[in-house]
């Protein structure tokens, strides 16, 4: 008996497993800061867990249109709009979550062999989703000094006739890189003239910290490439709501339709509660999320500037989500606490056992060198994080 060629492939996320291992050795006692784990530390806003209460004693507890209510629906759509985005509620399916609707929208495009272009550094499960639908992932390196974008010509060079979507994910996990209208501009073109698909997840929109910089949607660049893409988003980060599960596609109706059908074969609708809750995320009060913003900028300032103060660390300023991916290749080639670092896992692995940090060594994003260090935790675990950094960087170097 043997489990599938997909179920073979597949590994475990290696985020959650590495902020599981983290929060293993918290409850054991052992006091690690945790850097791995992309969850916001803030609690739901107190508007939107009212919802969620009213909901419950409403009795709105049965289930729903498998798409999502229409109210929800309805409120994405006019969000989008703010976007520069015009979407019908119908063009709008409700998922458990944006890796639910990444999960959705390649279902709906990709046949056994397609390729998928993923620009490096990339989040963790972009690989494996695209495994699990028979695609074939096609990895595409992008460079530091174009601060980790995909360029044209390096999406000419991936290209084969096989090539069936490419992902943008902007603002970027793990780099925290924001593409700008221009450069969109230009892969909007290449994706048009190769008649492939986007697959634009933006889950990170609202978490941009330059006042020069807006989020554009590569849908919005025109009505050839938004009837190509597909923009996924959802509530965990910006909203705090990680474990209600919501998010969403926002796409053409016959792909809307088609993932509304595999969505309605598997999951059914998402939780009725949690549907409640994420309307009004959309359409209740904000002063929270924008303190959570604020907050969010202080972190990033404060980490990008002590780790750039640490001898043999560098990092480029995150322009937006909320990780600092930082370049350890100095500090490989040397033995550390019986540990020969050969790669950023070991480096990663010295700094869990031997200093109670757990950080996310980059080979799960598919390059090599970095480790990113997750600022979505409180300013006291930052500090104490940081001095641990620094303490392992001058102790040992
Ligand atoms: C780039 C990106 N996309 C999608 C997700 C999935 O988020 P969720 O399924 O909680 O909406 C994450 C979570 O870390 C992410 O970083």
């Amino acid at each position: 008996m043997k489990l599938s060629d997909m179920a073979l492939k597949i590994r475990p996320s290696s985020t959650l497993s590495l902020s599981a291992e983290a929060n293993r050795r918290r409850d054991e006692g052992i006091d690690v800061i945790n850097f791995s784990a992309g969850e916001p530390d803030f609690n739901t806003p107190e508007n939107i867990k009212e919802a969620a209460i009213k909901a419950v004693n409403d009795n709105f507890t049965k289930y729903t249109p498998y798409a999502g209510i229409y109210e929800l629906r309805a409120a994405v759509a006019d969000e989008l709009k703010k976007e520069g985005l015009e979407y019908e509620p119908e063009d709008i399916v409700i998922s458990n979550g944006s890796k639910h609707a990444l999960k959705n929208a390649f279902s709906a495009i990709t046949d056994p062999g397609d390729e998928v272009i993923i620009p490096a550094p990339y989040w963790n499960s972009y690989a494996d989703i695209v495994n699990m639908v028979y695609g074939v992932p096609v990895i595409v390196q992008t460079k530091k000094e174009n601060l980790f974008k995909v360029s044209v010509d390096q999406l000419e060079e991936a290209y084969t006739p096989n090539t069936k979507a490419l992902i943008i994910n902007s603002p970027n996990n793990p780099t925290g890189t924001v593409y700008s209208k221009g450069e969109l501009e230009k892969i909007a073109d290449f994706a048009v003239r190769k008649d492939i698909y986007v697959i634009s997840d933006e889950i990170y929109r609202r978490l941009i910290y330059s006042r020069k910089l807006r989020h554009t949607s590569i849908a919005s660049l025109g009505d050839d490439i938004k009837e190509r893409t597909i923009v996924i988003d959802g509530f965990s980060k910006s909203f705090s709501m990680t474990g209600w599960r919501v998010g969403y596609t926002a796409s053409n109706r016959e792909i809307a339709d088609a993932i509304a059908n595999i969505q309605s074969n598997s999951t059914s609708n998402i939780n009725s509660i949690a549907q409640m809750a994420a309307l009004e995320a959309l359409k209740g009060d904000k002063g929270e999320v924008e303190l959570m913003l604020k907050e969010f900028q202080h972190r990033r300032d404060f980490i990008a500037q002590r780790i750039s103060d640490i001898p043999l660390l560098s990092s480029i300023l995150p322009k937006g989500a909320f990780y600092l991916f930082v370049d350890v290749s100095k500090l490989l080639g040397k033995e550390v606490k019986g540990v020969m670092l050969n790669n950023s896992s070991d480096v990663a692995k010295v700094l869990l056992d031997s200093y109670n940090v757990a950080v996310v060594p980059s080979d799960a994003f598919g390059v090599s060198n970095y480790i990113r260090i997750s600022y979505a935790t409180s300013m006291r675990d930052i500090v104490e994080g940081a001095n641990r950094i620094e303490k392992f960087v001058k102790q040992n170097f």
